[in-house]
Protein backbone atom coordinates (compact mmCIF):
# COMPACT_ATOMS: atom_id res chain seq x y z
CA UNK A 1 0.00 0.00 0.00
CA UNK A 2 1.29 3.76 -0.82
CA UNK A 3 1.06 6.48 1.32
CA UNK A 4 1.63 9.95 -0.32
CA UNK A 5 4.54 12.21 0.65
CA UNK A 6 3.93 16.00 0.03
CA UNK A 7 5.99 16.41 -3.24
CA UNK A 8 8.20 13.45 -2.57
CA UNK A 9 8.68 9.62 -2.98
CA UNK A 10 5.85 7.25 -1.55
CA UNK A 11 6.45 5.64 1.66
CA UNK A 12 5.45 1.92 1.13
CA UNK A 13 4.23 0.47 4.47
CA UNK A 14 2.46 -2.73 4.57
CA UNK A 15 3.78 -5.41 2.23
CA UNK A 16 2.58 -5.84 -1.25
CA UNK A 17 0.02 -8.57 -0.49
CA UNK A 18 -1.35 -6.79 2.75
CA UNK A 19 -5.12 -5.30 2.26
CA UNK A 20 -6.13 -2.65 4.84
CA UNK A 21 -9.56 -1.08 5.17
CA UNK A 22 -10.56 1.26 7.92
CA UNK A 23 -13.04 3.68 9.11
CA UNK A 24 -16.39 4.09 7.73
CA UNK A 25 -15.71 1.86 5.38
CA UNK A 26 -15.04 -0.99 7.94
CA UNK A 27 -18.32 -0.39 9.92
CA UNK A 28 -20.47 -0.31 6.79
CA UNK A 29 -19.10 -3.90 5.89
CA UNK A 30 -19.51 -4.99 8.96
CA UNK A 31 -22.91 -3.98 9.55
CA UNK A 32 -23.85 -5.33 5.70
CA UNK A 33 -22.36 -8.67 6.63
CA UNK A 34 -24.29 -9.16 9.84
CA UNK A 35 -27.28 -8.14 7.86
CA UNK A 36 -26.95 -10.93 5.48
CA UNK A 37 -26.03 -13.64 8.00
CA UNK A 38 -29.64 -12.46 9.62
CA UNK A 39 -31.53 -12.70 6.49
CA UNK A 40 -30.16 -16.25 5.79
CA UNK A 41 -31.85 -17.39 9.13
CA UNK A 42 -34.99 -15.06 9.42
CA UNK A 43 -37.37 -17.17 7.77
CA UNK A 44 -36.26 -20.16 10.47
CA UNK A 45 -37.79 -18.36 13.28
CA UNK A 46 -41.06 -19.17 14.88
CA UNK A 47 -43.89 -21.90 15.06
CA UNK A 48 -43.97 -21.20 11.69
CA UNK A 49 -40.85 -21.59 10.75
CA UNK A 50 -38.92 -23.01 7.22
CA UNK A 51 -36.36 -25.57 7.35
CA UNK A 52 -33.05 -25.06 5.20
CA UNK A 53 -31.34 -27.88 3.43
CA UNK A 54 -27.78 -27.82 3.49
CA UNK A 55 -25.70 -30.04 1.59
CA UNK A 56 -21.42 -30.44 2.44
CA UNK A 57 -19.00 -30.60 -0.52
CA UNK A 58 -19.05 -34.61 0.26
CA UNK A 59 -22.62 -34.82 -0.71
CA UNK A 60 -23.93 -35.41 2.64
CA UNK A 61 -27.13 -33.48 4.06
CA UNK A 62 -28.39 -31.17 6.64
CA UNK A 63 -31.98 -30.36 6.79
CA UNK A 64 -32.67 -27.99 9.92
CA UNK A 65 -34.13 -24.89 11.17
CA UNK A 66 -31.83 -24.60 14.53
CA UNK A 67 -30.11 -21.41 14.07
CA UNK A 68 -26.70 -22.78 15.16
CA UNK A 69 -27.02 -26.23 13.20
CA UNK A 70 -27.43 -24.04 10.06
CA UNK A 71 -24.61 -21.77 10.40
CA UNK A 72 -22.62 -24.14 11.71
CA UNK A 73 -22.93 -25.87 7.87
CA UNK A 74 -22.03 -22.40 5.70
CA UNK A 75 -18.62 -21.22 5.14
CA UNK A 76 -17.67 -17.35 4.87
CA UNK A 77 -15.41 -15.12 4.29
CA UNK A 78 -16.23 -11.57 6.02
CA UNK A 79 -14.68 -11.93 9.64
CA UNK A 80 -17.91 -10.24 10.88
CA UNK A 81 -20.29 -12.50 9.32
CA UNK A 82 -17.83 -15.35 11.21
CA UNK A 83 -18.37 -13.74 14.80
CA UNK A 84 -21.86 -13.85 14.43
CA UNK A 85 -21.57 -17.29 13.88
CA UNK A 86 -20.06 -18.12 16.76
CA UNK A 87 -22.09 -16.10 18.73
CA UNK A 88 -24.77 -18.35 17.72
CA UNK A 89 -22.94 -20.87 18.44
CA UNK A 90 -22.36 -19.05 22.01
CA UNK A 91 -25.79 -19.59 22.44
CA UNK A 92 -26.29 -22.94 22.13
CA UNK A 93 -23.63 -23.87 24.54
CA UNK A 94 -25.03 -21.56 26.75
CA UNK A 95 -28.58 -22.25 26.93
CA UNK A 96 -29.64 -24.53 23.82
CA UNK A 97 -32.36 -22.48 22.62
CA UNK A 98 -32.93 -18.94 21.20
CA UNK A 99 -29.82 -19.19 18.17
CA UNK A 100 -32.23 -18.03 15.69
CA UNK A 101 -33.25 -15.26 17.87
CA UNK A 102 -30.08 -14.18 18.62
CA UNK A 103 -28.65 -13.71 15.60
CA UNK A 104 -31.71 -12.07 13.74
CA UNK A 105 -31.43 -9.57 16.79
CA UNK A 106 -27.73 -8.97 16.50
CA UNK A 107 -28.58 -8.34 12.63
CA UNK A 108 -30.98 -5.36 13.66
CA UNK A 109 -29.11 -3.38 16.55
CA UNK A 110 -26.01 -3.68 13.63
CA UNK A 111 -28.46 -2.48 11.15
CA UNK A 112 -29.96 0.23 13.23
CA UNK A 113 -26.50 2.10 14.40
CA UNK A 114 -25.90 2.74 10.20
CA UNK A 115 -28.24 5.85 10.20
CA UNK A 116 -26.06 7.25 13.04
CA UNK A 117 -22.89 5.99 11.60
CA UNK A 118 -24.37 8.35 8.23
CA UNK A 119 -24.58 11.25 10.36
CA UNK A 120 -20.89 11.07 11.67
CA UNK A 121 -21.71 10.35 15.16
CA UNK A 122 -18.60 8.78 16.76
CA UNK A 123 -18.85 5.00 17.25
CA UNK A 124 -18.15 5.42 21.29
CA UNK A 125 -21.43 7.51 21.73
CA UNK A 126 -23.51 4.61 19.87
CA UNK A 127 -21.83 1.88 21.58
CA UNK A 128 -22.59 3.50 25.52
CA UNK A 129 -26.15 4.20 24.72
CA UNK A 130 -26.52 0.60 23.33
CA UNK A 131 -24.42 -0.66 26.75
CA UNK A 132 -27.01 1.60 28.78
CA UNK A 133 -30.32 0.19 26.98
CA UNK A 134 -28.80 -3.43 28.01
CA UNK A 135 -28.37 -2.80 31.44
CA UNK A 136 -31.59 -1.02 31.74
CA UNK A 137 -33.17 -4.09 29.64
CA UNK A 138 -31.87 -6.59 32.14
CA UNK A 139 -33.08 -5.12 35.41
CA UNK A 140 -36.53 -4.54 33.64
CA UNK A 141 -36.69 -8.31 32.28
CA UNK A 142 -36.06 -9.54 35.39
CA UNK A 143 -37.94 -7.38 38.26
CA UNK A 144 -41.22 -6.18 35.59
CA UNK A 145 -41.36 -8.43 32.84
CA UNK A 146 -40.83 -12.03 34.11
CA UNK A 147 -43.28 -14.18 36.32
CA UNK A 148 -41.56 -16.68 38.80
CA UNK A 149 -42.88 -20.25 38.32
CA UNK A 150 -42.87 -23.37 40.84
CA UNK A 151 -40.03 -25.55 39.71
CA UNK A 152 -41.38 -28.63 41.14
CA UNK A 153 -44.47 -28.01 39.20
CA UNK A 154 -44.51 -30.40 36.22
CA UNK A 155 -47.38 -29.05 34.15
CA UNK A 156 -45.84 -25.72 34.37
CA UNK A 157 -42.43 -26.43 32.77
CA UNK A 158 -44.62 -28.50 30.50
CA UNK A 159 -46.03 -25.37 28.77
CA UNK A 160 -42.75 -23.87 28.60
CA UNK A 161 -41.45 -26.75 27.05
CA UNK A 162 -44.33 -27.03 24.43
CA UNK A 163 -43.66 -23.52 23.22
CA UNK A 164 -39.96 -24.28 22.47
CA UNK A 165 -40.40 -27.50 20.98
CA UNK A 166 -43.66 -25.77 19.06
CA UNK A 167 -41.40 -24.20 16.66
CA UNK A 168 -39.92 -27.54 15.38
CA UNK A 169 -40.31 -30.57 13.71
CA UNK A 170 -40.49 -32.58 16.42
CA UNK A 171 -43.40 -30.26 17.79
CA UNK A 172 -45.44 -32.59 16.25
CA UNK A 173 -45.00 -35.67 18.16
CA UNK A 174 -45.24 -32.98 21.41
CA UNK A 175 -46.56 -35.24 24.19
CA UNK A 176 -43.85 -37.96 23.48
CA UNK A 177 -41.17 -35.10 23.14
CA UNK A 178 -42.63 -33.64 26.45
CA UNK A 179 -42.35 -36.96 28.27
CA UNK A 180 -38.81 -38.09 27.06
CA UNK A 181 -37.29 -34.09 28.40
CA UNK A 182 -39.18 -34.34 31.66
CA UNK A 183 -37.90 -37.82 32.24
CA UNK A 184 -34.38 -37.23 31.41
CA UNK A 185 -33.85 -34.25 33.10
CA UNK A 186 -35.70 -35.32 36.40
CA UNK A 187 -33.62 -38.73 36.30
CA UNK A 188 -30.41 -36.66 36.13
CA UNK A 189 -31.09 -33.93 38.11
CA UNK A 190 -29.02 -34.75 41.52
CA UNK A 191 -28.48 -31.84 44.73
CA UNK A 192 -25.04 -31.41 45.13
CA UNK A 193 -23.91 -28.97 48.28
CA UNK A 194 -27.26 -27.34 48.20
CA UNK A 195 -27.36 -26.58 44.09
CA UNK A 196 -28.88 -28.41 41.84
CA UNK A 197 -26.25 -30.44 39.37
CA UNK A 198 -28.46 -31.20 35.83
CA UNK A 199 -25.27 -32.39 33.60
CA UNK A 200 -27.05 -33.18 30.24
CA UNK A 201 -23.80 -33.74 28.74
CA UNK A 202 -22.12 -36.14 30.80
CA UNK A 203 -25.27 -38.00 31.63
CA UNK A 204 -27.76 -37.88 29.31
CA UNK A 205 -26.53 -40.33 26.03
CA UNK A 206 -28.58 -40.31 23.01
CA UNK A 207 -28.48 -43.26 21.16
CA UNK A 208 -29.74 -42.87 17.40
CA UNK A 209 -30.93 -46.08 15.54
CA UNK A 210 -32.20 -45.56 12.40
CA UNK A 211 -35.05 -47.78 11.64
CA UNK A 212 -38.02 -47.50 13.06
CA UNK A 213 -41.02 -44.59 13.62
CA UNK A 214 -40.14 -41.91 15.61
CA UNK A 215 -43.09 -43.09 17.94
CA UNK A 216 -40.65 -45.73 19.05
CA UNK A 217 -38.11 -43.41 20.99
CA UNK A 218 -37.94 -43.66 24.28
CA UNK A 219 -35.55 -43.02 27.53
CA UNK A 220 -34.26 -45.77 29.79
CA UNK A 221 -32.96 -45.22 32.81
CA UNK A 222 -29.68 -46.63 32.64
CA UNK A 223 -27.41 -47.11 30.25
CA UNK A 224 -27.32 -48.49 26.27
CA UNK A 225 -24.45 -49.42 24.69
CA UNK A 226 -23.81 -50.99 21.05
CA UNK A 227 -21.92 -54.14 22.15
CA UNK A 228 -22.45 -57.36 22.52
CA UNK A 229 -20.79 -60.43 24.92
CA UNK A 230 -17.37 -61.63 23.60
CA UNK A 231 -18.16 -64.89 24.21
CA UNK A 232 -21.70 -66.29 22.64
CA UNK A 233 -22.10 -68.69 25.32
CA UNK A 234 -21.97 -66.16 28.01
CA UNK A 235 -25.29 -65.37 29.56
CA UNK A 236 -27.35 -62.29 27.38
CA UNK A 237 -29.74 -61.97 30.47
CA UNK A 238 -28.96 -61.62 34.45
CA UNK A 239 -31.02 -60.14 37.10
CA UNK A 240 -29.83 -57.96 40.31
CA UNK A 241 -25.99 -58.76 38.61
CA UNK A 242 -22.91 -58.08 40.24
CA UNK A 243 -21.04 -55.63 38.00
CA UNK A 244 -17.38 -54.53 37.49
CA UNK A 245 -15.67 -52.17 35.99
CA UNK A 246 -12.05 -52.04 34.31
CA UNK A 247 -10.16 -50.23 32.21
CA UNK A 248 -7.20 -52.70 31.58
CA UNK A 249 -6.76 -55.09 29.26
CA UNK A 250 -7.52 -58.91 29.98
CA UNK A 251 -4.75 -59.91 27.44
CA UNK A 252 -1.17 -60.06 27.51
CA UNK A 253 0.74 -57.02 27.54
CA UNK A 254 2.01 -56.52 23.70
CA UNK A 255 5.53 -54.64 24.06
CA UNK A 256 5.96 -51.84 22.93
CA UNK A 257 6.53 -50.77 19.18
CA UNK A 258 9.28 -53.14 17.92
CA UNK A 259 10.39 -54.97 20.84
CA UNK A 260 11.85 -58.22 19.52
CA UNK A 261 12.07 -61.94 21.97
CA UNK A 262 14.91 -63.98 20.89
CA UNK A 263 14.74 -67.63 21.56
CA UNK A 264 17.58 -69.82 21.40
CA UNK A 265 15.63 -73.15 22.30
CA UNK A 266 12.49 -74.87 21.59
CA UNK A 267 11.45 -75.43 24.74
CA UNK A 268 11.64 -71.52 25.43
CA UNK A 269 8.95 -70.57 23.58
CA UNK A 270 6.49 -72.74 24.90
CA UNK A 271 7.51 -70.95 28.38
CA UNK A 272 6.70 -67.55 27.24
CA UNK A 273 3.15 -68.75 26.23
CA UNK A 274 3.49 -70.27 30.07
CA UNK A 275 4.24 -66.94 31.10
CA UNK A 276 1.35 -65.24 29.16
CA UNK A 277 -1.28 -67.97 30.35
CA UNK A 278 -0.27 -67.82 34.08
CA UNK A 279 -0.51 -63.97 33.51
CA UNK A 280 -4.33 -63.90 32.32
CA UNK A 281 -4.70 -66.99 34.86
CA UNK A 282 -4.04 -64.77 37.73
CA UNK A 283 -5.89 -61.51 36.62
CA UNK A 284 -8.88 -64.05 36.03
CA UNK A 285 -8.74 -65.47 39.29
CA UNK A 286 -8.18 -62.13 41.11
CA UNK A 287 -11.62 -60.83 39.11
CA UNK A 288 -13.17 -64.62 40.03
CA UNK A 289 -12.60 -63.98 43.66
CA UNK A 290 -15.07 -61.23 43.96
CA UNK A 291 -18.14 -63.81 42.00
CA UNK A 292 -19.35 -60.73 39.70
CA UNK A 293 -21.93 -61.67 36.72
CA UNK A 294 -21.10 -58.70 34.83
CA UNK A 295 -17.93 -57.40 33.74
CA UNK A 296 -17.19 -54.13 31.76
CA UNK A 297 -13.81 -53.10 30.30
CA UNK A 298 -12.00 -50.51 28.48
CA UNK A 299 -9.86 -52.61 26.63
CA UNK A 300 -9.52 -55.94 25.09
CA UNK A 301 -10.57 -59.32 26.51
CA UNK A 302 -8.32 -62.19 25.06
CA UNK A 303 -9.86 -65.80 23.98
CA UNK A 304 -8.13 -67.60 26.98
CA UNK A 305 -9.33 -64.95 29.59
CA UNK A 306 -12.95 -65.47 28.00
CA UNK A 307 -12.93 -69.07 28.39
CA UNK A 308 -11.74 -68.80 32.26
CA UNK A 309 -14.09 -65.90 32.67
CA UNK A 310 -17.05 -67.94 30.70
CA UNK A 311 -16.03 -71.24 32.91
CA UNK A 312 -16.72 -69.25 36.03
CA UNK A 313 -20.02 -67.68 34.73
CA UNK A 314 -18.81 -64.24 34.38
CA UNK A 315 -20.20 -62.02 31.31
CA UNK A 316 -17.72 -59.67 29.64
CA UNK A 317 -18.16 -57.00 27.08
CA UNK A 318 -14.75 -55.40 25.57
CA UNK A 319 -13.95 -51.71 24.52
CA UNK A 320 -16.38 -50.17 26.28
CA UNK A 321 -15.96 -46.15 25.87
CA UNK A 322 -14.80 -43.87 28.70
CA UNK A 323 -17.29 -42.06 28.53
CA UNK A 324 -19.90 -45.15 29.06
CA UNK A 325 -17.74 -46.69 31.48
CA UNK A 326 -18.44 -43.49 33.75
CA UNK A 327 -21.97 -43.86 32.96
CA UNK A 328 -22.17 -47.23 34.09
CA UNK A 329 -20.43 -46.15 37.07
CA UNK A 330 -22.93 -43.61 38.25
CA UNK A 331 -25.98 -46.79 37.38
CA UNK A 332 -24.14 -49.61 39.15
CA UNK A 333 -21.92 -47.84 42.13
CA UNK A 334 -19.35 -49.60 41.26
CA UNK A 335 -16.05 -47.86 40.71
CA UNK A 336 -13.50 -47.93 37.47
CA UNK A 337 -10.55 -50.41 38.61
CA UNK A 338 -6.86 -49.61 36.87
CA UNK A 339 -5.39 -53.17 37.99
CA UNK A 340 -7.37 -56.47 39.08
CA UNK A 341 -4.68 -56.57 41.69
CA UNK A 342 -6.52 -53.74 43.69
CA UNK A 343 -9.87 -55.34 43.31
CA UNK A 344 -11.76 -55.15 46.56
CA UNK A 345 -15.57 -55.78 47.55
CA UNK A 346 -16.43 -52.09 47.35
CA UNK A 347 -15.44 -51.63 43.89
CA UNK A 348 -17.99 -54.03 42.85
CA UNK A 349 -21.05 -52.18 41.57
CA UNK A 350 -24.78 -53.86 42.71
CA UNK A 351 -27.02 -50.96 42.11
CA UNK A 352 -28.03 -52.43 38.89
CA UNK A 353 -31.78 -54.25 38.34
CA UNK A 354 -31.34 -55.49 34.87
CA UNK A 355 -28.67 -56.18 32.41
CA UNK A 356 -30.00 -57.48 29.10
CA UNK A 357 -29.30 -58.02 25.55
CA UNK A 358 -31.50 -57.32 22.85
CA UNK A 359 -31.40 -56.73 19.33
CA UNK A 360 -32.30 -53.79 17.48
CA UNK A 361 -32.40 -54.24 13.43
CA UNK A 362 -29.58 -55.99 12.60
CA UNK A 363 -27.46 -55.04 15.89
CA UNK A 364 -27.07 -56.18 19.30
CA UNK A 365 -27.68 -53.75 22.18
CA UNK A 366 -26.60 -53.79 26.13
CA UNK A 367 -28.93 -52.74 28.42
CA UNK A 368 -28.40 -52.04 31.76
CA UNK A 369 -30.82 -50.70 33.60
CA UNK A 370 -32.15 -49.52 37.22
CA UNK A 371 -35.56 -47.99 38.55
CA UNK A 372 -33.28 -45.45 41.08
CA UNK A 373 -30.59 -44.01 38.81
CA UNK A 374 -29.30 -40.94 38.04
CA UNK A 375 -28.26 -41.83 34.45
CA UNK A 376 -29.96 -41.89 31.26
CA UNK A 377 -30.09 -43.47 27.52
CA UNK A 378 -32.59 -41.90 25.22
CA UNK A 379 -33.59 -43.79 22.22
CA UNK A 380 -34.01 -42.38 19.42
CA UNK A 381 -35.58 -43.98 16.12
CA UNK A 382 -36.86 -42.50 12.82
CA UNK A 383 -37.31 -42.96 9.05
CA UNK A 384 -33.89 -41.63 8.11
CA UNK A 385 -30.25 -40.36 9.59
CA UNK A 386 -31.32 -36.64 8.40
CA UNK A 387 -34.78 -36.93 10.56
CA UNK A 388 -33.39 -38.57 13.42
CA UNK A 389 -30.15 -36.23 13.49
CA UNK A 390 -33.24 -33.24 13.04
CA UNK A 391 -34.89 -34.79 16.00
CA UNK A 392 -31.45 -34.96 18.16
CA UNK A 393 -31.17 -31.28 17.69
CA UNK A 394 -34.48 -30.55 18.49
CA UNK A 395 -34.69 -32.84 21.76
CA UNK A 396 -31.52 -30.72 22.97
CA UNK A 397 -33.48 -27.74 22.69
CA UNK A 398 -35.97 -29.62 25.40
CA UNK A 399 -33.40 -30.87 27.77
CA UNK A 400 -31.49 -27.97 27.51
CA UNK A 401 -34.84 -25.81 27.99
CA UNK A 402 -36.18 -28.37 30.79
CA UNK A 403 -32.61 -27.55 32.80
CA UNK A 404 -33.11 -23.94 32.44
CA UNK A 405 -36.20 -23.69 34.25
CA UNK A 406 -34.93 -26.03 36.94
CA UNK A 407 -32.21 -24.41 37.52
CA UNK A 408 -33.90 -20.37 36.92
CA UNK A 409 -37.44 -20.52 37.34
CA UNK A 410 -38.65 -17.43 35.75
CA UNK A 411 -40.57 -16.92 32.77
CA UNK A 412 -40.98 -14.64 30.27
CA UNK A 413 -43.63 -13.87 27.60
CA UNK A 414 -42.76 -15.57 24.27
CA UNK A 415 -44.47 -14.60 20.77
CA UNK A 416 -42.64 -11.12 20.70
CA UNK A 417 -44.55 -10.24 23.89
CA UNK A 418 -41.21 -9.53 25.77
CA UNK A 419 -39.78 -7.98 23.23
CA UNK A 420 -42.26 -5.07 22.60
CA UNK A 421 -42.91 -4.86 26.71
CA UNK A 422 -38.87 -3.82 26.82
CA UNK A 423 -38.84 -1.53 23.88
CA UNK A 424 -42.17 0.39 24.97
CA UNK A 425 -40.07 1.06 28.26
CA UNK A 426 -36.84 1.79 26.40
CA UNK A 427 -38.74 4.23 24.29
CA UNK A 428 -40.26 6.05 27.39
CA UNK A 429 -36.74 5.97 29.37
CA UNK A 430 -35.50 7.47 25.94
CA UNK A 431 -37.26 10.77 26.67
CA UNK A 432 -35.38 11.94 30.03
CA UNK A 433 -32.25 11.28 28.49
CA UNK A 434 -30.15 13.79 27.87
CA UNK A 435 -27.91 14.76 24.00
CA UNK A 436 -27.88 12.90 21.54
CA UNK A 437 -27.07 9.28 22.89
CA UNK A 438 -30.81 9.17 23.41
CA UNK A 439 -31.14 8.48 19.54
CA UNK A 440 -28.96 5.28 19.96
CA UNK A 441 -30.55 4.18 23.03
CA UNK A 442 -34.08 4.55 21.50
CA UNK A 443 -32.53 2.65 17.99
CA UNK A 444 -33.05 -0.28 20.75
CA UNK A 445 -36.05 0.12 20.78
CA UNK A 446 -36.98 -0.74 17.54
CA UNK A 447 -34.92 -3.22 17.03
CA UNK A 448 -36.12 -5.28 19.70
CA UNK A 449 -39.28 -5.12 17.26
CA UNK A 450 -37.98 -7.44 15.12
CA UNK A 451 -38.83 -10.74 16.86
CA UNK A 452 -42.70 -9.71 16.72
CA UNK A 453 -41.96 -8.42 13.19
CA UNK A 454 -40.35 -11.49 12.04
CA UNK A 455 -42.87 -13.94 13.31
CA UNK A 456 -45.99 -11.82 11.60
CA UNK A 457 -43.83 -11.92 8.45
CA UNK A 458 -43.45 -15.97 9.12
CA UNK A 459 -46.76 -16.39 9.25
CA UNK A 460 -47.51 -14.15 6.17
CA UNK A 461 -49.33 -11.60 8.24
CA UNK A 462 -49.73 -7.66 7.40
CA UNK A 463 -46.27 -6.04 9.05
CA UNK A 464 -47.06 -2.71 9.57
CA UNK A 465 -51.01 -3.14 10.47
CA UNK A 466 -50.27 -5.87 13.08
CA UNK A 467 -46.91 -4.05 14.56
CA UNK A 468 -48.74 -1.10 14.57
CA UNK A 469 -51.55 -2.31 16.73
CA UNK A 470 -49.36 -4.62 19.12
CA UNK A 471 -47.19 -1.10 19.93
CA UNK A 472 -50.69 0.72 20.36
CA UNK A 473 -51.62 -2.32 22.54
CA UNK A 474 -48.47 -1.92 24.73
CA UNK A 475 -48.58 2.01 25.13
CA UNK A 476 -52.39 1.22 26.11
CA UNK A 477 -51.80 0.22 29.22
CA UNK A 478 -49.26 -1.15 31.72
CA UNK A 479 -50.64 -4.78 32.11
CA UNK A 480 -50.75 -5.54 28.81
CA UNK A 481 -46.99 -6.68 28.61
CA UNK A 482 -48.04 -10.36 27.97
CA UNK A 483 -49.69 -9.40 24.60
CA UNK A 484 -47.54 -10.58 21.37
CA UNK A 485 -48.15 -12.61 18.08
CA UNK A 486 -49.55 -15.59 17.61
CA UNK A 487 -46.95 -17.15 15.34
CA UNK A 488 -50.01 -19.42 13.88
CA UNK A 489 -52.33 -17.33 13.16
CA UNK A 490 -50.43 -14.12 12.87
CA UNK A 491 -52.93 -12.30 15.12
CA UNK A 492 -52.33 -10.33 18.33
CA UNK A 493 -52.65 -12.49 21.57
CA UNK A 494 -52.60 -12.67 25.21
CA UNK A 495 -49.91 -15.07 25.59
CA UNK A 496 -51.34 -15.92 29.02
CA UNK A 497 -53.92 -17.32 27.10
CA UNK A 498 -51.87 -18.66 24.48
CA UNK A 499 -49.83 -19.93 26.70
CA UNK A 500 -46.25 -19.57 25.09
CA UNK A 501 -43.50 -19.12 27.26
CA UNK A 502 -39.96 -18.85 27.21
CA UNK A 503 -37.29 -19.18 30.14
CA UNK A 504 -35.93 -15.71 31.19
CA UNK A 505 -32.15 -17.36 31.17
CA UNK A 506 -32.64 -17.58 27.35
CA UNK A 507 -34.17 -14.33 26.70
CA UNK A 508 -31.19 -12.57 29.12
CA UNK A 509 -28.53 -14.48 26.82
CA UNK A 510 -29.78 -13.44 23.71
CA UNK A 511 -30.04 -9.71 24.69
CA UNK A 512 -26.88 -9.77 26.12
CA UNK A 513 -24.70 -11.78 23.30
CA UNK A 514 -27.09 -9.77 20.62
CA UNK A 515 -25.74 -6.50 22.34
CA UNK A 516 -22.64 -7.02 23.27
CA UNK A 517 -21.28 -9.07 19.61
CA UNK A 518 -23.19 -5.49 18.10
CA UNK A 519 -20.73 -3.64 20.42
CA UNK A 520 -17.35 -4.95 19.61
CA UNK A 521 -18.16 -5.26 15.70
CA UNK A 522 -18.89 -1.36 16.00
CA UNK A 523 -15.73 -1.00 17.67
CA UNK A 524 -13.66 -2.13 14.93
CA UNK A 525 -12.31 0.07 12.64
CA UNK A 526 -9.76 -1.23 10.55
CA UNK A 527 -9.48 -4.71 9.10
CA UNK A 528 -5.46 -5.68 8.12
CA UNK A 529 -5.77 -8.89 5.82
CA UNK A 530 -2.60 -10.19 4.31
CA UNK A 531 -0.16 -13.14 4.40
CA UNK A 532 3.12 -12.87 5.34
CA UNK A 533 5.85 -14.37 3.20
CA UNK A 534 8.02 -17.10 4.82
CA UNK A 535 11.37 -15.69 3.65
CA UNK A 536 11.04 -12.70 6.04
CA UNK A 537 8.20 -10.55 3.68
CA UNK A 538 8.95 -7.27 1.19
CA UNK A 539 12.13 -5.55 1.65
CA UNK A 540 9.79 -2.76 2.27
CA UNK A 541 9.01 -4.42 5.44
CA UNK A 542 10.27 -2.29 7.49
CA UNK A 543 7.81 0.03 8.48
CA UNK A 544 5.48 -2.82 10.08
CA UNK A 545 7.75 -2.49 13.24
CA UNK A 546 8.93 -6.40 13.51
CA UNK A 547 11.31 -6.06 10.70
CA UNK A 548 12.85 -8.88 8.56
CA UNK A 549 13.45 -12.19 9.47
CA UNK A 550 10.15 -12.24 11.95
CA UNK A 551 7.06 -14.47 11.49
CA UNK A 552 3.47 -13.36 12.56
CA UNK A 553 0.52 -14.67 11.61
CA UNK A 554 -1.76 -13.11 9.10
CA UNK A 555 -4.56 -10.88 11.55
CA UNK A 556 -7.45 -11.89 9.92
CA UNK A 557 -8.58 -14.21 7.05
N1 LIG B 1 -46.94 -20.41 18.97
C1 LIG B 1 -46.16 -19.35 18.97
N2 LIG B 1 -46.65 -18.14 18.70
C2 LIG B 1 -45.86 -17.07 18.69
N3 LIG B 1 -44.55 -17.08 18.93
C3 LIG B 1 -43.99 -18.24 19.22
C4 LIG B 1 -44.76 -19.44 19.27
N4 LIG B 1 -43.93 -20.45 19.58
C5 LIG B 1 -42.70 -19.89 19.73
N5 LIG B 1 -42.73 -18.57 19.53
C6 LIG B 1 -41.61 -17.62 19.59
O1 LIG B 1 -40.66 -18.00 18.60
C7 LIG B 1 -39.36 -17.68 19.03
C8 LIG B 1 -38.48 -18.89 19.00
O2 LIG B 1 -38.38 -19.39 17.70
P1 LIG B 1 -37.40 -20.57 17.32
O3 LIG B 1 -37.50 -21.65 18.34
O4 LIG B 1 -37.69 -20.90 15.92
O5 LIG B 1 -36.00 -19.92 17.37
P2 LIG B 1 -34.93 -19.84 18.52
O6 LIG B 1 -35.47 -20.42 19.78
O7 LIG B 1 -34.47 -18.44 18.58
O8 LIG B 1 -33.73 -20.68 17.93
P3 LIG B 1 -33.49 -22.25 17.93
O9 LIG B 1 -34.68 -22.89 18.55
O10 LIG B 1 -33.32 -22.54 16.49
O11 LIG B 1 -32.26 -22.43 18.71
C9 LIG B 1 -39.48 -17.17 20.45
O12 LIG B 1 -39.41 -15.77 20.45
C10 LIG B 1 -40.86 -17.65 20.88
O13 LIG B 1 -41.42 -16.80 21.83
MG1 LIG C 1 -36.33 -22.46 19.93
Amino acid sequence: MFRGMPGGQPIIILSKNTKRESGHHVQIGNITATKTIADVIRTSLGPRAMLKMLMDPMGGIVMTNDGNAILREITVKHPAAKSMIEISRTQDEETGDGTTSVIVLAGEVMAAAEPFLEQKMHPTIIIQAYRMALEDMIVWAKEKYSIPIDAKNEKEIETVVRSCLGTKMLGKWMDLAVHIAMTAVRTISIEKDGYKEIDIKRYCRIEKIPGGTIEDCKVIKGVVLNKDVTHPKMRRRIEKPRIMLLDCPLEYKKGESQTSLEIMKEEDITKVLEQEEEAIRKQCDEIILLKPDLIFTEKGVSDLAQHYLHRAGITAIRRCKKTDNNRLARVTGATIVNDTCDLREEDVGTQADLFEITKIGDEYYTYVTSEKTTAVTVILRGPSKDIINEVERNLQDALNVVRNIMQEARLMPGGGAAEMALAQALTEKAKSIQGIRQWPYKAIARALEVIPRTLIQNCGGSTIRQLTALRAKHAQAEENWTWGIDGITGQLVDMKQLGIWDPLSVKLQVFKTAIETAVMLLRIDDIVSGTKKRDGGDAAGAGGGGGGGMQQPPMME
